[in-house]
């Protein structure tokens, strides 16, 4: 039975796929998360059975930026990934966003998306049509602090311990069924900077435990 943090079961049977998934990322900024998501899942597998043996389980197909100079595009780029710059501005508003990166992920054959960074809310249309392969990793103990500034809360509001969380993406902010938690401590005299890096240090080991364990169906 498969069980969220909070002990809540099930959720819906996306996954195994008995293949190598296809994984999307879509970034706004520096793309460390990205990253941390190459090296688990490096782009240039899914070619069939033989990655499957190989546990294989995932593989980046494609990253898709609202910015145009992302770092993320940069650092997708030179592992060989394929990266898209979709505009998302005055004259182009989500709709228009939307329906460019459905093609482009319906186009290339994408099996998983995350949310790695992008600063964007995505309608509830999209949100629905990749239930259960669209995931996001927020820098807190979900559902403590939502929204934007995570770190920044926690320090206001004195918590002794911080973390992040990475979750299914529903039709809210940061309100999916969460699926991988890692805490940190705050530490006497933390900035909002030193918090932020030890957050991020605990999401580069969540996010690609968490999507093993998406891709698996089993909880980590
Ligand atoms: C991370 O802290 C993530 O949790 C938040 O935005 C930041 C993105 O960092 N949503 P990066 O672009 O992955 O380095």
């Amino acid at each position: 039975m498969l069980t969220d943090v909070a002990g809540n079961s099930p959720r819906a049977g996306v996954f195994p796929l008995g293949r190598t998934a296809r994984i999307a990322v879509l970034a706004s900024g520096r793309g460390s998360n990205l990253a941390s998501l190459l090296a688990a899942f490096p782009p240039g597998h899914g070619a069939g059975p033989a990655d499957v043996q190989a546990q294989q389980l995932g593989s980046l197909a494609l990253v898709i930026s609202n910015k145009p100079t992302a770092p993320a595009l940069t650092v997708a780029r030179a592992a060989g990934v394929e990266a898209v710059y979709v505009a998302w501005d005055a004259e182009h508003p989500r709709s228009l966003f939307e329906s460019e990166v459905t093609r482009l992920l319906d186009g290339s054959g994408i099996d998983l998306v995350c949310l790695a960074g992008f600063m964007r809310v995505l309608s509830p249309e999209f949100t629905e049509r990749y239930a259960g392969r669209l995931l996001n990793i927020h820098p807190s103990l979900l559902p403590d602090f939502r929204g934007l500034h995570a770190q920044r809360q926690a320090l206001a509001a004195g918590v002794s311990e911080a973390g992040c969380t990475v979750h299914l993406v529903d039709g809210g902010v940061d309100t999916g069924q969460a699926l991988v938690q890692l805490r940190v401590p705050v530490l006497p005299g933390d900035t909002e900077a030193t918090l932020s890096e030890r957050i991020l240090a605990a999401e580069h080991l969540a996010y690609p435990q968490a999507v093993t364990a998406e891709l698996r169906a089993v909880r980590p």
